[in-house]
C-alpha cells in the first residue's frame, strides 16, 4: 500500500475519534492521531490553507509523519483535504517535517524538511546520522502536488552547524525570495540561517544569525516578517534556562524585536501548551497559528489520547505592532461563533468569557479546575487533576481585562487586549465558572467550526 493509502486507512476511524468527549469544537484538530506544528499557512485565491504536522497512525506521534491539510474560505468553515505530503522518498524517509508555503497566482509552493535518520549503526543524531533535506513541492491547483525537488542537502549547509537544520520559512520579497532555516551550531547554540534566491529554487546563504551570547542550544521553526515598519525574527528556542516569569515551559517560542539577543526576546505565550507557531499575511493582516501543544513535558493528555487523538492548533490570531511589542487577538471572524449569553453557573464547555474592570485581588475559577488570580501579576493554578500534572504559571502583567475562550479541553486567555496570552489544555468534569472579587463578567456560548471530513 502507498503511504497515502496507509494514511487513508488510519482515517477510516475518523467518525469514532470525532465522537470523543474531549474533542474541541472551534479549534483545528487532527482528524485522527497526532498533530503538531502548523505548516504552509497561506491565503491563495480566496482560500486559507492550513497544513500541519500529522501522525495519523498514533495519538502519541508514532508511525508515518506527514502533512495534513485543511482549507477554508472564511477561517470558520473547514474542509479536510487529506494528506498533502507523505514521507515516501529516500530524501524524507523519516518524516515530512515542518515548512511553509508561498502562494503566487495559481501556483502554491511548499517548502519543507525531509528528515532522514541513518540506522546502520548507533548515532547521536545530533552531530551525525541525520540528514535534513530542504525540499520543494509545487501545485497549480492548491490541492495536488507535483514531484519533490531537493533544493539543499546536508553537504550544502555551512560546516559550523550540527545535523540539526530544519523548518524552512520562505517568503516572496522584492528582489526574489528569502528563506530562514532553524539550526543548532556546533557547540550547541541556536541559530537561524538566512538564504536568498531569485527564482525560489536556487538558494544561497546570506547570513547566520545567532546573537551575541548563547540563547538556547537549538532554534526551531523560524519566521521573519515586517509589521508596522519593524522587522521581527521569530524562533522556538530549546534549552533556555527557566525564570519566574519567562521560559517556564520545557521549550519556548517568541520573537526578537531588534537584534537577536535575550533582552529583545518576547515570548508569545505564558501557558503550558504553546509551541512552534507560524505566521502569514492574508493581504490585509498578519495571522499567527500556534501548535497548542509542547514536546517533552512532565504532564499529559491521556483523556484525549484514549479517544485516539492528541493536540490542536490555536485560534488564528491577528498580530498588531504596538511600539515594538506584538499584541495577539483572535481574528474578528471568531466573534461570529458567539451564541447566546449564559450565566457563570451554567455547565457549558464551549464559551467565551469577557472580563472588564478587573480589580486587583479578583479570582476566577474556570471549569472548577483552573484558578486565575489577578494581582500585581497574574497567576494560573490548576486546582484539580483536570490539569493532568500541569501546575502553575505566572504572567508579569497587571490585568485590566481578559477575553477567555474555553473549548472543551483547551483554553486561550487573552489579557489586556492581547498584551499577554495563556494557552493550556485541561480535562474538566464540569464547566461552570466562579468569581470572587470585583470585575464585570459576560459569558456567551461559543458555536463550533463547521468541518467536513
Ligand atoms: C517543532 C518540530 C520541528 C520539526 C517538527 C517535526 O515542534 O520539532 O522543528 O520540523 O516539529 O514534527
Amino acid at each position: 500500500m502507498t503511504m497515502f493509502g496507509l494514511v487513508a486507512q488510519a482515517e477510516q476511524n475518523v467518525a469514532k475519534v470525532g465522537a470523543g468527549r474531549y474533542r474541541c469544537r472551534y479549534h483545528l484538530l487532527p482528524p485522527v492521531g497526532w498533530m503538531n506544528d502548523p505548516n504552509g499557512l497561506c491565503f491563495r485565491k480566496g482560500t486559507y490553507h492550513v497544513f500541519f504536522q500529522y501522525a495519523p497512525q498514533s495519538a502519541e506521534g508514532a508511525g508515518i509523519h506527514c502533512w495534513g491539510h485543511y482549507a477554508s474560505p472564511d477561517l470558520l468553515t473547514w474542509k479536510y483535504c487529506g494528506a498533502a505530503i507523505c514521507p515516501d522518498t529516500p530524501d524524507d524517509a523519516d518524516g515530512a517535517y515542518s515548512g511553509s508555503a508561498v502562494a503566487e497566482g495559481d501556483r502554491l509552493s511548499l517548502y519543507y524538511t525531509g528528515n532522514v535518520k541513518h540506522k546502520d549503526k548507533p548515532y547521536d543524531y545530533i552531530s551525525d546520522g541525520r540528514e535534513s533535506n530542504t525540499i520543494l513541492l509545487r501545485s497549480e491547483n492548491g490541492y495536488t502536488f507535483g514531484k519533490k525537488q531537493v533544493l539543499l542537502r546536508t553537504a550544502d549547509y555551512p560546516a559550523e552547524f550540527t545535523r540539526h537544520i530544519r523548518d524552512p520559512k520562505v517568503q516572496k520579497t522584492d528582489g526574489g525570495y528569502t528563506m530562514v532555516l532553524g539550526g543548532r551550531l556546533k557547540g550547541d547554540r541556536g541559530a537561524v540561517l538566512v538564504y536568498g534566491s531569485a527564482d525560489g529554487e536556487k538558494f544561497s546563504l546570506r547570513e547566520v544569525i545567532s546573537g551575541r551570547e548563547k540563547f538556547g542550544y537549538m532554534w526551531e521553526c523560524p519566521d521573519l516578517f515586517t509589521l508596522g515598519g519593524a522587522q521581527f525574527l521569530c524562533v522556538s528556542p530549546q534549552g533556555v534556562p527557566h525564570e519566574k516569569y519567562k521560559f517556564q515551559c520545557t521549550y519556548s517560542s517568541g520573537y526578537f524585536s531588534g537584534d537577536a539577543c535575550a533582552e529583545n526576546f518576547h515570548e508569545w505565550d505564558t501557558g503550558f501548551d504553546f509551541y512552534a507557531p507560524q505566521t502569514f499575511f492574508d493581504g490585509s493582516r498578519r495571522i499567527l497559528f500556534g501548535w497548542a501543544g509542547m514536546p517533552d513535558v512532565p504532564y499529559d493528555n491521556q483523556p484525549a489520547v484514549s479517544e485516539g487523538w492528541q493536540h490542536s492548533l490555536t485560534l488564528p490570531r491577528e498580530l498588531v505592532n504596538k511600539g515594538g511589542k506584538l499584541y495577539q487577538m483572535p481574528v474578528r471572524e471568531i466573534e461570529r461563533l458567539r451564541g447566546e449569553e449564559i450565566p457563570l453557573s451554567q455547565d457549558c464547555g464551549c464559551y467565551e468569557l469577557q472580563l472588564d474592570d478587573v480589580a486587583p485581588g479578583t479570582k476566577i475559577v474556570l471549569s472548577e479546575a483552573l484558578e486565575i488570580a489577578f494581582g500585581q501579576d497574574c497567576v494560573f493554578r490548576f486546582l484539580s487533576d483536570a490539569g493532568r500534572g500541569r501546575t502553575e504559571r505566572r504572567a508579569d502583567v497587571r490585568v485590566h481585562s481578559a477575553r477567555i475562550y474555553m473549548d472543551v479541553s483547551l483554553c486561550e486567555i487573552y489579557l489586556n487586549g492581547g498584551e499577554k496570552v495563556f494557552t493550556s489544555k485541561l480535562y474538566p468534569q464540569k464547566n461552570t465558572v466562579s468569581l470572587s472579587g470585583s470585575c464585570k463578567a459576560v459569558r456567551h456560548v461559543m458555536n463550533g467550526y463547521t468541518i467536513n471530513y
